[in-house]
């Protein structure tokens, strides 16, 4: 017997001797295909290679390729378990040819390879050309000598093959292989073509035109090949079955299964093993290739495979999660050709035994309920569309789950009572979302969210990609289309950018089409918590609703975001462990160029503090760890150690980051629950800096902090600070701080001294601008008046103490001229207080510096006026106002 294993491998050496390059098989997401949920033919990576918009890897090539069509527009999900050849997985294998060989090769390398290298008999081969396909027609006869009947002309959609309504397409001729006349079943064409006696094994296309809207618009550049074998089908034809089911690697699965569960796959159980080893594949591979359980798009068609299988393993009685037990089996067949399952096994296993188990909950409860509902049913019945609606709501039965359940007996569900109490509970939500508080913009997100669901993020793994355009909001509604110089909110079915969300700012990028449009994303936001709207300026051209567009962020920001990111998480895991648990986030903003971190703790962090947590966060960087992600409720997440941000609302799915080194315990430095984008491992943070740390309200602190280049520019910054000094101390930065400590002891002494000089000059004499104290008779009574340049108003009361002691009895006076002002004092010996008031001449001196008031006592008083050059014109003034007062 030929294994599956060996056929693909004698398919690829015989295209690969042949001059074809062996290409690895794509992951079955094709993010740059957003028309696509899943990769659903061989030829899908090679789409644009087709067109002529990218070149292709070589003018000739050669693939196995995963396929899963579980979701859009193929979805064989519902017939598995139930049919010969229905998978939601299966293999590709093609051959390809890039404007390099066209028809009669394609054609004669497909003879050649079925009856001579494999020995299949010509004469169970029939094939299909397009009925107007003459040279097809033609090449086949030559080649097999068939007679006119086994060359059967189709007029049908069936041999005119097209990826989709918009892409490349032509013209095709199937092979057909005879199982036998022991099975039911007519020739292609014939009105018993349905029966299962002729299987379709391979598919030639003569890709040659271009479509748009299903009609072709054009030619390809130049005329090319896409062929197609479902591995499953020829390897029954290989190994002598008749059912995809009983070939080598399916069998091996359903004995895994079959032996685990101690039940056979006969009568009823047949299709429960059949389903079980199908959908084994699909989501193991799926898995592998990134797609994780969710309620949302690709993520939610593999939660539905996954349920669908465990309600069948279930059926069959397992007592404990099945599916994660059947993975080592699948790896041991398939390992080989595509590594990474192997690389990808413990995931795998990992998430199937936990939304087993999870499911495993309410599974049993929702049968009882399912069961109560029909039991008064038979055949023809219908379940009503509130019940199917409680089993998906509250029970987590995908639709076509309950569907499933109820099909052995014959029993429908009523679609359309499901989907309007679907609707009923999305307009209940509506009415009771709170949002933005701005009701007429969430009305906008709200239509677009029902409508097309939410934005699906594929920038965990990519900063590219392609999306087709589902609304245009221009000035906050809906518009067709939107040009040059417009400032719009586009929103596709799935982005690489990061919606502003948990304190990590949106992405920034462009957006274009090989059309001519271009735009610029200044960020993007996340409203609703769902959708991602991309904020663009039109720098050219057009783009209309349903323009399929090419995205790409700007990595090099993102780079920054993440970094600083990823450092948040640190930050927190250091300051718990210098300060203690009670820290806790309060907050956090991550933009690309800092980051803020909010945290509980009732006192400032010391110098000590800060110098810890810089310390202990750059040992953790250069330790230079991986950084992981995985999947998990939030109770699980929690019980794993994960911090959880209080008061923080997370669906029934959380991603946990776990992030440093990891203790002995198993237990990494930082594990949180978080959706942001972090680095791959901590080293891409680089260098990490606190650069201030503040109050924000009791008890809440914050750092703010930089990472990589930032920092370092930061720190180079401050190296320059003191350099800069140094040269100003002429003295190396090691000894500035020397310096400038000495410097500030001898400005103190110069001050001092300085003081103590000009006390020396107002008590005895001096030079300069200022006056010397005189004494004067004025009328009998003694009078010192004295102007001071420079002298500190706060000097004036002690030296007018001093010049009263020196008079005995007597009136002093002193202006002190500072920065072009006045400020006058007047003493008073107490003898003398009775005749006059040192306010009075205090005010007559102030008037003459221009000035107002002045207080004080009768003994002694203050004043002050703007213009100090009039400063012995004050002394003078209170002279004479002595003069006059003792007349
Ligand atoms: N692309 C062709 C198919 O999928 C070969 O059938």
């Amino acid at each position: 017997m030929t294994s599956t294993n060996e056929i693909r491998r004698s398919f690829l050496d015989y295209f690969a001797a042949a001059g074809h390059r062996e290409v690895p098989s794509a992951p079955l997401v094709p993010y740059s295909d957003p028309t696509l949920m899943f990769v659903n033919a061989g030829m899908v990576p090679f789409k644009n290679a087709f067109t002529g918009l990218e070149t292709p890897p070589a003018p000739r090539a050669t693939s196995a390729q995963k396929c899963v069509r579980a979701g859009g527009k193929h979805n064989d999900l519902d017939n598995v378990g139930y049919t010969a050849r229905h998978h939601t997985f299966f293999e590709m294998l093609g051959n390809f040819s890039f404007g390099d060989y066209f028809k009669a090769q394609a054609i004669e390398h497909a003879w050649t390879l079925l009856t001579k290298e494999w020995g299949l008999a010509p004469d169970r081969l029939l094939v299909t050309v397009y009925h107007t396909d003459d040279e097809a027609f033609d090449l086949w006869k030559k080649l097999t000598g068939f007679s006119d009947d086994r060359i059967i002309r189709i007029a049908t959609k069936d041999n005119f093959w097209a990826m989709g309504a918009d892409g490349p397409c032509g013209p095709c001729s199937e092979i057909f292989y005879d199982h036998g006349d022991h099975i039911w079943g007519g020739p292609p064409g014939s009105p018993e073509e349905d029966g299962d006696r002729f299987v379709e094994i391979w598919n030639l296309v003569f890709m040659q035109f271009t479509q748009a809207n299903d009609e072709i618009v054009g030619d390809l550049p130049k005329p090319s090949i896409d062929t197609g074998m479902g591995i499953e089908r020829v390897a029954a034809v290989m190994q002598g079955v008749h059912d995809n089911y009983d070939t080598d690697t399916f069998r091996a699965l359903i004995e895994a299964s079959e032996s685990i569960t101690g039940v056979k796959a006969q009568g009823d159980h047949t299709a429960s093993q059949r389903v079980i080893a199908d959908h084994l594949r699909s989501t193991s591979f799926l898995l592998a290739d990134g797609v994780l359980p969710s309620n949302e798009g690709r993520g939610y068609v593999l939660r539905r495979i996954m349920r669908r299988a465990m309600r069948h393993a279930h059926l069959l009685g397992a007592s404990q999660p099945l599916m994660h037990r059947l993975v080592p089996e699948l790896v041991s067949e398939m390992g080989a050709a595509y590594p990474e399952l192997v690389r990808g096994q413990a995931l795998i296993q990992e998430v199937l035994e936990r939304e087993e188990t999870q499911f495993r909950r309410t599974l049993e409860k929702g049968l009882k309920l399912l069961d109560e509902a029909t039991d008064d049913m038979g055949e023809g019945g219908t379940l009503d569309g509130e019940t199917a609606f409680k089993l998906y709501d509250t029970y987590g039965f995908p639709y076509d789950l309950t569907e499933d359940a109820l099909r052995n007996r014959g029993i429908a569900v009523d679609r359309s009572g499901f989907d309007s109490a679907m609707a009923a509970q999305k307009a209940a939500a509506r009415a009771a979302w709170k949002g933005s508080g701005d009701a007429a913009s969430d009305e906008v997100w709200f239509d677009i969210a029902e409508r097309e669901g939410s934005t699906e993020f594929t920038g965990y793994s990519s900063t590219t990609g392609e999306g087709v355009v589902v609304a245009i909001v221009k000035d906050g509604s809906e518009v067709e289309s939107a040009a040059r110089g417009d400032e719009v909110v586009l929103l596709t079915n799935q982005t690489p950018f990061y919606g502003e969300s948990g304190g990590q700012s949106g992405d920034a990028g462009r957006v274009w089409t090989p059309e001519g449009f271009e735009a610029t994303v200044s960020t993007t936001n996340k409203p609703l918590g769902r959708l991602h709207t991309h904020l663009a300026t039109i720098g050219e051209g057009e783009v209309k609703r349903g323009d399929t567009v090419h995205m790409e962020i700007d990595a090099d920001r993102r780079d920054r975001i993440r970094a600083n990111h990823s450092a948040t998480h640190l930050v927190h895991a250091a300051l718990r462990d210098r300060l203690g648990e009670h820290v806790t986030q309060k907050g956090s903003l991550v933009s690309d160029d800092r980051f803020r971190f909010d945290f509980s703790h009732p006192k400032p962090l010391t110098d000590e503090d800060i110098a810890a947590i810089e310390k202990e966060v750059n040992e953790e960087i250069r330790a230079n760890e991986q950084v992981s992600t995985r999947l998990m409720t939030p109770d699980d997440a929690v019980a794993a150690g994960a911090l959880a941000l209080f008061g923080e609302k997370y669906g029934d799915e959380v991603r946990v980051l776990s992030m440093g080194r990891a203790s002995d315990e198993g237990r990494n430095y930082s594990v949180e629950l978080c959706g942001g984008t972090h680095v791959e491992a901590t080293g891409d943070i680089g260098l990490f800096k606190i650069v201030s740390e503040s109050a924000v309200s009791s008890g809440v602190r914050r750092i703010e902090a930089l990472t990589g280049e930032a920092a370092r520019q930061w720190l180079l910054a401050r190296d320059e600070a003191v350099r800069a000094i140094a040269a100003a101390l002429k003295t190396s930065p090691d000894e500035a701080a020397g310096r400038v400590g000495a410097l500030v002891e001898e400005r103190k002494r110069l001050e001092k001294e300085l003081a103590d000089a000009k006390r020396a000059l107002a008590l005895g004499g001096g030079g300069g601008e200022s006056s010397a104290a005189a004494e004067e008779d004025i009328r009998g009574i003694a009078f010192s008046g004295q102007v001071i340049e420079g002298l500190n108003p706060k000097e004036l009361r002690p030296l007018l103490d001093e010049a009263k002691n020196r008079l005995g009895s007597g009136i002093a006076a002193i202006c002190a001229v500072n920065d072009g002002k006045g400020a006058i004092a007047a003493a008073v010996t107490d003898d003398l207080t009775s005749q006059f008031s040192a306010v009075d001449l205090v005010r007559a001196g102030v008037e003459a510096l221009g000035g107002k008031g002045g207080g004080g006592r009768s003994d002694m008083a203050q004043g002050g006026g703007p213009d100090g050059s009039k400063a012995q014109s004050a002394i003078d003034a209170i002279r004479d106002l002595l003069a006059k007062e003792n007349a």
